[in-house]
């Protein structure tokens, strides 16, 4: 079984094919991704609008190459996915539509993905993980810690009650002037600083469930810059950045181990720790992670960066998960700029919400 995914939920146009094999793994057949980093970079982040059009400039033609790469017709495929939210309303649409119209014209079954299930399902693709799992989804757009169950079956555990972690690394990186997306350059600048420099609050530690909070560590960021009286020198960048990712790694490590004890509570012992989304490039998050692995017991699986950033593959993924039980979708499936993943559960396999 062959599906094409089409992503294009934020700042990254995708599409890719992904075959089931009939002992249950999947293969990645192509995953084209074209990053509209440069489009976006002179705003400091990602501009909607120009996000949607990018996406509709491109997008046939990375659907085009991805089935070259294949090497199939469009006739040997078996299903067509496309991620229909949560995201930008406008980049949703193009690929929804598109999927749509692909699906419609070659009588194919088509499956509207959230974009979550997609990251949550995709160490699935990678590594043969069996359900049920603790994700932790930390990007630019989401940090939630979830239990998933099965295909459409997925409990929140915990959130964000404010900005996310991504968010937080690339406002810091603002602050102190280093380009967009701030993550990676913050994880730079940490390696030659001393994470003891600066005092940071470790926010909703040891806190009763596992929910996330950023806001206060980013203002702490902004006042020990006020503080300094002066533009930031280069050791004052590095100190403030190992100062920071030392503060994100301790709540990370602490929120997602609460995480582990509430899944073992409500589910019994999870077959693993997965990670997913940006910001699981951090190599010094990942050694945390890495860390509590060993401490719990549970193993850790964290996917190659290139899925677990935004891509095609994943939204492709998902599709043949939901194809194999049949849960396909309507062609009047809405894009849904809001879709909390357990609403996801509640639906309807037709795709009326
Ligand atoms: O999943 P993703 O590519 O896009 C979405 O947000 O959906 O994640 C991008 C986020 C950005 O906020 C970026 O700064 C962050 O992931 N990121 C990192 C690192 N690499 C990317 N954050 C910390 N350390 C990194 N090495
Ligand atoms: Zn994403």
């Amino acid at each position: 079984m062959r599906v094409l995914g089409i992503e294009s939920t934020c700042d990254e146009t995708a599409a890719s094919v992904v075959e089931l094999r009939p002992n249950g793994s999947g293969a990645i057949l192509s995953n084209e991704v074209h990053s509209q980093i440069a489009e976006h970079a002179a705003y400091g982040g990602v501009v909607p609008e120009i996000a949607a059009r990018a996406h509709v400039e491109i997008l046939d033609h990375l659907v085009r190459r991805a089935l070259d790469k294949a090497g199939l017709r469009f006739s040997q495929l078996d299903g067509v996915a496309a991620a229909a939210g949560p995201g930008l309303i406008g980049g949703v649409m193009v690929g929804l539509t598109t999927g749509k119209a692909l699906a419609l014209a070659g009588a194919k079954p088509f499956m509207a993905i959230n974009h979550l299930e997609a990251h949550a399902l995709t160490a699935r693709l990678t590594d043969g993980v069996d359900f049920p799992y603790l994700l932790l989804l930390v990007s630019g757009g989401h940090t939630q810690l979830i239990a998933v169950r099965g295909v459409g079956e997925y409990t929140r555990i915990g959130a964000t009650v404010d900005d996310a972690i991504g968010e937080a690394f690339d406002k810091v990186a603002k602050m102190l002037n280093l380009p967009y997306p701030g993550g990676p350059q913050v994880e730079r600048a940490a390696q030659t600083g001393d994470p003891t420099i600066f005092d940071l609050p470790r926010p909703m530690l040891r806190r009763p469930g596992a929910d996330f909070s950023l806001s206060g560590l980013k203002t702490a960021v902004r006042l020990e810059i006020q503080r300094l009286g002066r533009t930031p020198r280069p050791n004052d960048v590095a100190d403030l950045c190992a100062s920071f990712q030392a503060a994100v790694v301790d709540v990370i490590g602490d929120r997602t181990r609460a995480g582990l004890r509430l899944f073992r509570e409500q589910f019994g012992p999870p077959q693993a720790l997965v990670v997913a989304g940006g910001v699981a490039a951090n190599q010094a998050i990942g050694h945390a992670l890495s860390r509590l692995s060993t401490q719990t017991g549970v193993k850790l699986v964290i996917p190659p960066p290139g899925l677990c950033t935004d891509n095609g593959a994943m939204i492709a993924w998902a599709g043949l998960e939901r194809l194999r039980l049949g849960m396909t979708d309507a062609m009047d499936f809405a894009p849904r700029p809001r879709w909390p993943l357990d609403a996801g559960a509640q639906r309807s396999h037709n795709g009326k919400a």
